[in-house]
């Protein structure tokens, strides 16, 4: 059964670039632009997704969503949150010992998710898929940015800041099948004086409400809506794996790594500051951000699909 154990890679990687975010004030961000060894490695990758027969996979993580002012766990900006012990806070154990403490984390955490807006990185993956329509997109992210940029085919795969769930096992609000939709009413009292009294509350069987997210101490199998079923059907027919701003730290990314390398499918790695160890040593690196790699990618794999559309009358008309 897959869970989701954690493995802190070191972060290697000389950064070449740097430039201020004018987002951010006299904060500097990571941004590496492509150079044209990279611009041949997407090349490459828009051919293999071009052919009518891919089944491309696309594991997208907390990076895709920087450029949205999201910050990731283990990346080198000022907010990524390893520091604030995010391994300890973000596990079922926490949770059942302190929901007060867990939830205040929670809450504050999901009101900077709920303010940002898909970057030019979601909406190329969304674009892509309309071209590639036997594309699944898996993320480990819980943003839910994906789907505000209009990605359907999609797998979150640690569960959703814009849902929630009951604690209680039996109740039809829990765990594997209930979840209900994020209701911020739930959550008045809580937000004005935070306490075991003010926590959010099943409105079935009263009992305290929890994240719909993963926890590092639980399975994947633990929720349907996690779709880890769908996730392996993916991988069942794939044909090309495409990771974008992921650590490789997490199980979901070490399976899948796994797994292609089983099935001898090529993978590559959008990231301007790639982990390097031997797990992640096969991956054909696009060291780049993922909000210029994807949209110049979408281009390619239009280019080359009109290109495809255009052939056969091409030919008619020689024949003619
Ligand atoms: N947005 C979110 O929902 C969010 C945010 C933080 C963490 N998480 C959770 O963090 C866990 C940690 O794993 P992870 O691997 O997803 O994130 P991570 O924080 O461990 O790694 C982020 C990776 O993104 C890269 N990156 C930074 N800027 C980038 C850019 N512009 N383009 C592409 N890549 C970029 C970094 O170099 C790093 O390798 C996951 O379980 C995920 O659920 C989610
Ligand atoms: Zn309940």
């Amino acid at each position: 059964m897959l869970r989701t154990s954690l493995r802190v890679t070191g972060q290697a990687g000389v950064i070449d670039i740097r430039r201020l975010d004018t987002k951010k004030p006299g904060s500097t961000r990571i941004c590496k632009l492509m150079d044209k060894s990279i611009q041949a490695t997407l090349h490459q990758l828009a051919t293999t997704l071009s052919v009518p027969e891919a089944r491309p996979v696309f594991i997208t993580g907390a990076g895709i969503s920087l450029a949205s002012g999201i910050p990731t766990f283990r990346g080198s900006e000022p907010g990524a949150v390893w520091a604030k012990n995010v391994t300890e806070l973000g596990t079922r154990r926490f949770f059942k010992t302190n929901p007060v403490a867990a939830w205040k984390f929670y809450l504050h955490r999901f009101d900077t998710v709920r303010a940002a807006e898909p970057n030019a990185a979601h909406i190329a993956l969304a674009e892509l898929e309309v071209h590639l329509p036997a594309l699944t997109l898996i993320t480990q992210n819980v943003d839910g940015l994906h789907i505000d940029a209009g990605s359907k085919n999609l797998v979150e795969i640690h569960g959703s800041s814009r849902r929630m769930r009951c604690t209680r096992r039996e109740c039809v609000n829990s765990a594997p099948l209930g979840v209900m939709k994020w209701d911020d009413s739930y959550f008045a009292a809580f937000r004005s004086a935070p306490s075991m009294e003010t926590l959010p509350r099943c409105p079935l069987c009263r009992k305290p409400m929890r994240p719909h997210i993963l926890w590092f101490d639980e399975y994947y199998a633990s929720h349907e809506d996690y779709g880890l079923k769908r996730l392996h059907q993916a991988w069942y027919d794939w044909t090309v794996l495409v990771f974008v701003g992921t650590s490789h730290s997490v199980g979901v990314t070490e399976q899948a790594l796994e797994a292609a390398g089983h099935d001898r499918i090529t993978a590559y790695n959008i990231d301007p500051n790639p982990t390097q160890s031997d797990d992640t040593s096969s991956l054909i690196q696009v060291t780049a951000n993922a909000e210029v790699v994807l949209p110049s990618l979408l281009r390619l794999v239009q280019q080359l699909k009109s290109t495809q559309s255009r052939q056969p009358r091409d030919q008619n008309i020689e024949t003619n």
